[in-house]
């Protein structure tokens, strides 16, 4: 048989065949991942508070103890991608048996860990993100701006308008990364918000990172926007308030405005839209430490780093943000095309958030 095309050796083939065949399987890797915070595994060996035999897993979850092989098989691939290792433990002078750990990764997906990212997992492992998936390439082809309108017939925001179990898991699927997000930045980022004393957080969510900053800077009073359906029965306090409406139509005046992981969802002209009614919001402080935007958000790498694990996940995450809504991850490049083109004048990028920066932005 003839070797395809630019293939020049059988080795070559077969290492092709298996590059494809990761690639169509991967996907098992995020399914088998949301299996195991569903099944509430990384809890149960965590309170187990030992390394924990497949027996003694098996009986404590409630799944059908006939599956135990099954298990097995889910927790070796797990334990392949590190979220367990495997430990020996020695069974009083008889035979060691195996048991599995928690890993630093599978300790985000606790659900009492105050960081965990286990409702972030649900919620970007949910079917109604999922199936958009299979209408990229119809996609493709038609003038919607999403796979998400073209499975669902409406935009992602009104789509969470109108379905409460997804609103409310969205909205938890964000509030966990704004717990995580929060901690780092009161701690390493204290200088961003010093001597401010007002901030919008815009399109801020249930408003956990506004409770987190304001917690931290007690002389900072925020305001939180976001769509009506989003903050519909929320109770600020004292220097926390709630108003519901839309940020393309109206901010209100502040020191500074805060925008987490917002213009990654947006296109250039929207974002430009969306930067001019910010600056609009703090042009008019007498604040010197404020007239400033402060943005959480990816800037990508101009050089595509190959087999960088890091580079792969801003990569997926871009493309994440073209399917349910009509957004990008950006470099630094097309970062200062929309601040210029929005009338701001100056930026800064603090890369202390890993994946994300901190970019301050002044007009
Ligand atoms: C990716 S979430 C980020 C939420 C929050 N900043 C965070 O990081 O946890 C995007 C938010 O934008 C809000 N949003 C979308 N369109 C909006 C609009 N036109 N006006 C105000 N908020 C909007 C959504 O309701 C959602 O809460």
């Amino acid at each position: 048989m003839a070797l395809p095309n630019g293939i020049e050796s059988t080795s070559e083939l077969l290492d092709a065949q298996a590059h494809v065949w990761n690639h169509i399987l991967n996907y098992i890797n995020s399914m088998s991942l949301k299996c195991a915070v569903e099944l509430g595994i990384p809890d149960i060996i965590h309170n187990h508070g030992k390394p924990m035999t497949l027996t003694q897993l098996v009986n404590a979850l409630t799944i059908n103890k006939l599956k135990s092989d099954g298990l097995r098989r889910l927790m070796r691939i797990l334990t392949h991608s590190k979220f367990f290792v495997m430990v020996k433990i020695s069974k009083d002078g008889n035979e060691d048996e195996d048991g599995y750990c928690l890993t630093p990764a599978s300790r985000l997906l606790l659900r009492d860990e105050p960081l965990s990212v286990a409702p972030f997992a649900l919620t970007m492992l949910d079917p109604i993100l999922l199936d958009s998936y299979n209408s990229v390439s119809e996609w493709f082809r038609n003038d919607h701006s999403t796979a998400f309108f073209t499975t669902h017939g409406k935009s992602m925001w009104e789509y969470t308008g109108s379905d409460k179990r997804w609103n409310e898991l969205i909205n938890e699927g964000m509030a966990s990364d704004s717990r995580f997000v929060a901690s780092l930045l009161t701690k390493e980022c204290k200088q961003v918000f010093e001597g401010l004393r007002s901030m919008v957080d815009v399109a801020g969510g249930t408003g956990l990172m506004a409770k987190a900053i304001v917690d931290a800077f007690p002389d900072l009073k925020c305001v939180v926007l976001d769509l009506p359906h989003v903050v519909a029965g929320l109770e600020g306090g004292e220097n926390l308030s709630y108003v519901g409406g839309d940020m393309f139509q109206s901010i209100p005046h502040a020191d500074a405005v805060f925008l987490k992981w917002i213009l990654h969802d947006w296109a250039d002209e929207e974002c430009v839209t969306l930067l001019k009614k910010c600056k609009e919001a703090i042009i008019s402080s007498d604040n010197n430490n404020g007239r400033k935007l402060i943005i959480v958000d990816m800037v990508l790498d101009d050089n595509i780093k190959e087999d960088n694990a890091a580079t792969e996940t801003q990569l997926l995450f871009d493309i994440m943000m073209m399917i349910p809504v009509p957004g990008k991850e950006r470099t630094e490049k097309e970062w200062a095309k929309l601040f210029f083109n929005a009338g701001f004048a100056t930026y800064k990028i603090t890369p202390v958030l890993g994946l994300r920066s901190v970019i301050e932005v002044f007009p």
